[in-house]
C-alpha cells in the first residue's frame, strides 16, 4: 500500500509451519485453531479476511493462522510458546479499531479473545463487574441493564467491540464526559504477558495505594504490552430520567457557547454533549434509514443529553436551556425527544456517522484532542488545502475526495476529522499527513485523543510525546515483552 507506510516484514520473527501449528494442537481444542494449507491447516484463507482486514478496510495483513483460546492458561501456553520461539502475535478483540492496531501487518499469529466471553462476577450493591476480555460491550451493557446499572463506557461499535478490545484503546466514547475515562473506572485487570506469566490484578477495590498501579499500563497499551484476559469495572446506576435532545446552530462558536450555557445550567445531570457539521448529517441521512428531527438544516447541530433521577426536574431544567439557548440565537432549532425510540434515533444519527462516512467511500480518520475554541477550524484548512490541490471541490462528484468534516465529543475537547475519498491513495494521503499532526502539535494537543496509535501513528508519535518519554514507553515495552512479539510494529 503507498497511502500508508507498512514497515518491512522483521527477519528476527519466525516464519510458521505446520511445526508451530502441531504444537498449538496440544494446547487449544481444534475447533479454536483457524489455519490455512501455507501452515498445514486445512481452513480456506478466505476465513482468515475477517481477521486480516480492519474494520475501515484500509490495512490488511496476511495473516494464516488464528487462535481462539478458550482461558487465561491457553493465553498463557500461547504467549509463552510464542515468545520462546520469536513467534509475532496480534491480540485481536472485536476488530473495530480504527487505527490499524488489530490486524496483522505481515503473518503474524491473530490471537482472538471471541471465546472468552463470560461474566465471572457481578455484584449489584456496589456496582463491580468481573468478566472475561472477550465480552461484547452491548452484552454487557445488557446485562448490567436488567439489574439497574450502566457500562461506564459507551460508543457506536459497541455491538461488536470487547471490553477488552476497549480497555486496550483506552476508548472514550460518548459517556466519558459523565463518567470519566477507563483510567478511573477500571479496578483491575488480568493480563498475561508474553513470557506466559499471570498479573492476576483483578481487583475488585475503589480504593489501592499499594505501590505502582500496573493495570494503568495496560490501559490504553493497545496490545503491545500483555494481553487482556479479565477486567473489573465499576458500573454506576442507570438514570431513572434521560433526555435527548437534538439542536440546531448556526456557527462553530455557537456550539461553544451553547456547551457554556449547558454546563451552567445542566451540569449536574448532563450526560453527553455531541456536535457534527451539516457535511457529516448529510452522510448520515442519505445512508441511515433516519429523517432530520429538525424542519431546516444547519451549519451544525448539537447533541445534548441529560441524566437524572428526577425526571420533572430534569424536564424543566432542559426545557428552560433550550429556552435560553433559542432566546439568545445561539441555536435556531430544537428538537426534544419524546420517548425512548425517539432518543435512539437521535443517538442513531450521531452514531450512525462512521458508518455513513464508511459507505459514502474510503475514509481517513483523524481524531485530535487540542483547545476547544479552535478545534473545528482545521476541518475548512483542510478542505481548502484539497481545493488547492484540486483534489476536492464541496457538492462535486468529479473528484478524488467527496467529502470533509467535523464531528466529535466536544465536551471533551475531540473532534474526529474526516476526509472521504474515492480510494486510498498516496496524492490524497500526502495534503494531510504529517500536515494535521504539524497542526495539532503547534497547538500542544494530542494527536490520538481515543483511537490509539496502532500503525497509522507510529511514525509522528513524537508530534505529541517527547523523545525522553517515547524512551520511557520503549523501555516498559523491553520490560514486559523483551521477545517484541507482541504487536509488532505498531504504537513504538
Ligand atoms: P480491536 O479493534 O480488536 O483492537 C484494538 C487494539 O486493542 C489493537 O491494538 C489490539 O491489538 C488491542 N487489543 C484488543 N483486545 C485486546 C486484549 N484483550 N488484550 C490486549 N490487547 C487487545 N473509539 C473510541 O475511543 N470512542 C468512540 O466513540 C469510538 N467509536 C467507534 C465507532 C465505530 C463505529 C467504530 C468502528 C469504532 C469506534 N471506536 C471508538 C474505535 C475503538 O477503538 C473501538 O471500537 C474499541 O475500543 C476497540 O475494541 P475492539 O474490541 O474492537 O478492539
Ligand atoms: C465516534 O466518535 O463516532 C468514533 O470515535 C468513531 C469515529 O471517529 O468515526
Ligand atoms: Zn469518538
Amino acid at each position: 500500500a503507498s497511502f500508508y507506510h507498512k514497515p518491512a516484514r522483521s527477519e528476527a520473527f519466525k516464519r510458521l509451519s505446520a511445526e508451530d501449528v502441531n504444537y498449538f494442537k496440544t494446547i487449544l481444542p481444534s475447533e479454536t485453531i483457524l489455519a490455512t494449507p501455507a501452515v498445514g491447516g486445512t481452513a480456506d484463507p478466505a476465513e482468515l479476511d475477517a481477521f486480516n482486514a480492519d474494520w475501515l478496510n484500509k490495512y490488511r495483513g496476511n495473516s494464516q493462522i488464528v487462535l481462539r483460546p478458550k482461558s487465561t492458561e491457553q493465553v498463557a501456553a500461547i504467549l509463552k510458546y510464542c515468545s520462546d520461539n520469536r513467534v509475532a502475535v496480534v491480540p485481536q478483540g472485536g476488530n473495530t479499531g480504527l487505527v490499524g492496531g488489530s490486524v496483522p501487518v505481515h503473518d503474524e499469529v491473530v490471537l482472538s479473545l471471541r471465546n472468552m466471553s463470560k461474566v465471572r462476577s457481578y455484584d449489584e450493591i456496589s456496582g463491580i463487574l468481573v468478566c472475561d476480555a472477550g465480552c461484547v460491550l452491548e452484552e454487557l451493557e445488557n446485562y448490567v441493564a436488567e439489574r439497574g446499572h450502566v457500562m461506564p463506557l459507551d460508543l457506536g461499535a459497541k455491538g461488536s467491540c470487547h471490553i477488552g478490545g476497549n480497555v486496550a484503546t483506552n476508548a472514550g466514547g460518548i459517556k466519558l464526559l459523565r463518567y470519566g475515562s477507563l483510567h478511573g473506572s477500571v479496578l483491575g485487570l488480568e493480563v498475561v504477558l508474553p513470557d506466559g506469566t499471570v498479573l492476576d490484578n483483578l481487583s475488585t477495590l475503589r480504593k489501592d495505594n499499594t505501590g505502582y498501579d500496573l493495570k494503568q499500563l495496560f490501559i490504553g497499551s493497545e496490545g503491545t504490552l500483555g494481553v487482556i484476559t479479565g477486567v473489573s469495572v465499576v458500573t454506576p446506576r442507570r438514570s431513572e430520567a434521560v433526555n435527548v435532545a437534538v439542536l440546531g446552530v448556526p456557527d462553530y462558536s455557537s456550539v461553544q457557547r451553547a456547551f457554556k450555557l449547558t454546563r451552567q445550567r445542566c451540569g449536574e445531570v448532563l450526560s453527553a454533549y455531541e456536535f457534527w457539521d451539516a457535511s457529516s448529517m448529510s452522510a448520515v441521512l442519505k445512508h441511515q434509514d433516519l429523517r432530520n428531527p429538525l424542519s431546516s438544516e444547519y451549519p451544525f447541530y448539537v447533541l445534548i443529553e441529560t441524566s437524572g433521577s428526577n425526571k420533572d426536574h430534569d424536564d424543566e431544567k432542559l426545557g428552560g436551556l433550550l429556552e435560553e439557548l433559542m432566546e439568545e440565537g445561539v441555536v435556531k432549532d430544537g428538537a426534544l425527544a419524546q420517548d425512548d425510540s425517539q432518543i435512539a434515533r437521535m443517538w442513531s444519527m450521531r452514531e450512525g456517522i462512521p458508518e455513513s462516512l464508511s459507505k459514502t467511500g474510503a475514509t481517513y480518520k483523524y481524531d485530535i484532542s487540542i483547545p476547544i475554541p479552535v478545534l473545528y477550524d482545521i476541518v475548512g484548512d483542510i478542505a481548502q488545502r484539497l481545493e488547492k490541490a484540486n483534489l476536492y471541490k464541496p457538492g462535486s462528484t468529479s473528484y478524488p475526495v467527496r467529502l470533509v468534516c467535523g464531528y466529535g465529543h466536544i465536551g471533551d475537547g475531540n473532534l474526529h476529522l474526516n476526509v472521504v475519498a474515492e480510494r486510498f491513495e498516496d496524492k490524497v494521503t500526502k495534503i494531510f499527513e504529517p500536515y494535521v499532526y504539524e497542526w495539532v502539535s503547534s497547538h500542544r494537543g494530542s494527536i490520538s485523543a481515543e483511537h490509539g496509535v496502532g500503525l497509522m501513528k507510529r511514525d509522528y508519535l513524537g508530534y505529541s510525546k517527547s523523545p525522553s518519554m517515547i524512551e520511557y514507553m520503549k523501555r516498559i515495552k523491553d520490560l514486559f515483552d523483551p521477545n517484541h512479539i507482541l504487536n509488532p510494529y505498531k504504537v513504538v
